[in-house]
């Protein structure tokens, strides 16, 4: 099939950092549950801390919503306190965030440990969901193109080419991360461009042409439409939208943005 003619299915995952323990996200994912089902066009994902992955869990499935970790190591197992291997979540989750602007800015995440994860995570039949972004200096200095060019290229080397359609990148500025100030339609999808001719570059066209790109900093109901109308944009990664039920209806203004509602 020529390139031309892949057809992306939305994904839009929320990521409830460090909220909801087991109780509380098991009552938050029952509550949601219904209004996410009801919009199958778009690929859901639920990323609750790694405690609560059981609990929801055990909620949502077989309800065609998804499991997602927020991070892991990439070791399958051993002497590494604290740390969750790609073994654990294997079976339990489908999806793993790796490389998020927080790991990356708090803990030190670097581009070729996020590449190690990255490798583990196809190792361990999990889909990666890669976050880059780009700090406010760089963008404000003009920079923005190189270091989203070094992330890409720094933490989505060396991927199994067989594989690479099946990633999921999303690209999230730092400075839109939590502030309420999300990017412009036309900046993220600016950057989407560049991130997807990198992946042609790196893996060719059709490969870089069916790897679903979100966009994620400050989604909100009243936003996503702008970010989703493009036909680049497949998506969103949303932080705190998704701790609401507000998460159905972003979902939902996905699903008609693409003209599947
Ligand atoms: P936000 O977070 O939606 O709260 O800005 C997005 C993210 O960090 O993934």
């Amino acid at each position: 099939m020529s390139a031309a003619f892949i057809r992306r299915v939305p994904i839009v995952a929320g990521n409830w950092k460090m909220h909801y323990g087991p109780s509380d996200a098991h009552d938050f994912a029952t509550a949601i549950l219904g209004g996410l089902t009801s919009i199958p066009m778009v690929e859901r994902v639920l990323c609750p801390p790694a405690v609560s992955l059981t609990a929801v869990h055990a909620v949502i499935a077989g309800s065609g919503v998804r499991l997602g970790a927020q991070n892991m190591y990439f070791e399958p197992r051993g002497a590494y306190t604290g740390e969750i291997a790609p073994t654990m979540l294997q079976g339990l989750c489908d999806y793993v965030i790796l490389g998020h602007s927080e790991r990356r800015g708090y803990f030190g995440e670097t581009d070729e440990l996020v590449n190690r994860k990255t490798l583990a995570a196809f190792a361990y039949g999990l889909t990666p969901i890669v976050c880059v972004g780009e700090r406010l200096e760089d963008r404000d200095a003009n920079l923005t193109e190189r270091v989203i060019t070094e992330q890409v290229r720094g933490s989505l080397a060396n991927l199994p080419p067989e594989r690479v359609a099946e990633l999921v990148v999303a690209y999230e500025p730092i400075w839109a991360i939590g502030t309420g100030r999300a990017a412009t339609a036309q900046d993220a999808a600016d950057v989407v461009a560049i991130i997807r001719a990198l992946l042609a570059e790196l893996y060719g066209a059709d490969a870089a042409q069916a790897v679903r790109v979100q966009y994620g900093g400050s989604v909100t109901a009243a936003n996503i439409a702008e970010f989703a109308a493009l036909p680049d944009i497949d998506g969103a990664l949303v932080g705190g939208a998704s701790l609401k039920p507000e998460f159905i209806e972003i979902v939902r203004r996905t699903a008609e943005a693409k003209g599947l509602g």
